[in-house]
């Protein structure tokens, strides 16, 4: 059976240490001669927009020597109802790997059970696990290893705080989260931290001690119609430099992008000195290739 990618939580501690350490090892080794991938295909639907992660597999896919192919739903039959579990029996027959970004954990798990090739979670409405790949290198690249640390996630409660939620606890820090209390995590994807995450009322309250402050956008895509109560609600937990001052003096920022400055980040904090947010979005290369590795070699 292949094996898939579909939340970060399906890894265990070691194989998601490894994937991260093996990403730090291919950004360092920059070889263009390492092609492991020769022929093989991935394919990625993408019912969302996105840069980075389709400019990161695509890239990835070709630096190792493969190929990868963009298919935008409204451009494919997914457009016109044919049912994924269809188009899974067919892709699996002539690509080595499918990546998916859709709103829909459950139909991203229904693709999985048809193929044949591992299946890549590249954003639902649940979970972002490629992106906590690049997280994790990024944080250990520029801070050392995570265990034992501390990271606050301020805003938010949404997909990519649910895979935060699951690298606290396979990487062995503590989480804070502070969002409005409509706009938390639910109770089953706080579960997920195994208790390495835990709940704050204030974003203040939140950073003391923390090593990483991070956040994402107040309204993720699929969600534009609640802009405005958002925005209203979110508000007080906007990051800024007198909240970075109240986490560790030498905290870094995080930030999945695309960024709202001005919404969830000031200027001053995402183009300032403790902000590692281009390095981390570059890292989403090394994390992307070190994931195709281990799923398909
Ligand atoms: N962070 C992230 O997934 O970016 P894209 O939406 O550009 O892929
Ligand atoms: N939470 C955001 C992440 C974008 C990369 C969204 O789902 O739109």
């Amino acid at each position: 059976m292949a094996r898939h990618f579909l939340t970060l939580g399906q890894l265990n501690a070691a194989d998601a240490r490894s994937i991260v350490m093996r990403a730090i090892e291919l950004k360092r080794a920059n070889d263009p001669s390492h092609r492991p991938l020769l022929g093989r295909t991935l394919a990625m639907i993408f019912a969302k927009s996105s840069t980075r992660t389709r400019v990161s597999f695509e890239v990835g896919m070709a630096r190792l020597g493969g190929h990868a192919l963009m298919l935008a739903t409204a451009q494919t039959q997914l457009g016109r109802d044919e049912p994924l579990a269809d188009t899974a029996k067919v892709l699996s027959r002539m690509c080595d790997a499918i990546m998916i970004r859709n709103d829909s954990q459950a139909d991203q798990e229904e693709l999985a059970r048809h193929s044949r090739v591992p299946v890549i979670n590249g954003l639902s409405e649940r979970h972002h696990p490629c992106q906590l790949l690049a997280d994790m290198q990024t944080w250990f690249e520029q801070a050392g290893d995570p265990a034992g640390k501390t990271a606050a996630w301020i805003g938010d409660g949404n997909n990519v705080c649910t895979s935060w939620i699951e690298a606290a606890k396979l990487f062995g820090f503590q989480l804070n989260i502070a969002a409005p209390v409509e706009y938390r995590p639910a109770p089953e994807d706080l579960a997920l931290g195994g208790g390495a995450a835990k709940l704050f009322e204030e974003a203040t309250d939140a950073v003391v001690g923390a090593d990483v402050v991070v956040t994402d956008c107040w309204t993720s895509m699929g969600r534009e119609g609640e802009e405005t109560q958002r925005i209203a609600a979110l508000t007080p937990f906007r990051v800024d430099a007198a909240l970075m001052q109240r986490a560790r003096s030498n905290a870094i920022f995080m930030h999945c992008l695309p960024a709202h400055r001005g919404e969830e980040v000031t200027t001053e904090v995402i183009d300032g000195p403790q902000s590692v947010v281009w390095d981390e979005a570059g890292n989403r290369l090394w994390a992307q290739m070190a994931l195709l590795e281990f799923l398909l070699l």
